[in-house]
């Protein structure tokens, strides 16, 4: 009763899988595209914070701008349920914890965003290190530092600590979320 199978039945979903898995392949090399976008944008600007380079608050917010493009809904897309092949590094966890994992590429674009309009902050570059000038003046206390993580708030803050957020950011989400490969 089941004869139909193995004639054409085998076939198509032999099609199917090898168009899941193309697909799959297709995405890994789509969001592993992308991370390499952002980390090239990254690139110049680590020595530029480090004093290693001139700083230049233009280059800043074109690379700020091409991390932004990339995090957010479009990093999220690249990764569909399970699309995982040998080749990419992302962990199942992804799926698992995927709040953490949207809340993380989402927090990506805001602090990215933050650091383009915070590129010519670089009067008080330290970060400062006391009570915020709210709490000496008695204001309520300062909400948890996500709920008040907007891009404009990032963007009066000085540049070298939103670039760190930055930074801080794609620590955080390949640490629980990637692969370490050596
Ligand atoms: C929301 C999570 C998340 C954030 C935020 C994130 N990454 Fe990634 N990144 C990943 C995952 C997952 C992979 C592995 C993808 C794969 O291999 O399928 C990856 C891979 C990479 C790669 C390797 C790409 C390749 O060709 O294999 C680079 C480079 C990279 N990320 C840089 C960055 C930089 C720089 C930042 C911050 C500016 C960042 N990422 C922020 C999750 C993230």
């Amino acid at each position: 009763m089941n004869s139909w199978i193995p004639s054409m039945g085998v076939a198509a979903l032999l099609a199917v899988g090898l168009a899941a898995g193309a697909l799959a392949q297709d995405v890994v090399e789509a969001r592993q595209d992308s991370m390499s976008a952002i980390g090239d944008a990254m690139k110049p600007l680590r020595p530029m914070f480090s004093g290693e380079a001139t700083y230049d608050p233009a280059t800043v917010r074109a690379s700020a701008d091409i991390v932004a493009e990339h995090a957010g809904a479009p990093l999220i897309a690249l990764f569909p349920e399970g699309s995982r092949n040998p080749d990419s590094a992302a962990l199942p966890a992804i799926w698992e914890n995927w709040a953490e994992f949207e809340a993380l590429a989402n927090k990506l674009g805001v602090v990215a965003k933050g650091l383009a309009l915070a590129a010519d902050n670089t009067e008080a570059a330290a970060p400062s290190g006391g009570a915020s000038m709210g709490a000496l003046m008695g204001a309520a206390p300062a909400p948890a530092p996500d709920a008040a993580l907007t891009a404009e708030a990032l963007g009066e803050k000085p540049a070298a600590e939103v670039f760190k957020m930055v930074g801080d950011t794609c620590g955080s989400c390949h640490s629980q979320f990637r692969e370490k490969r050596s």
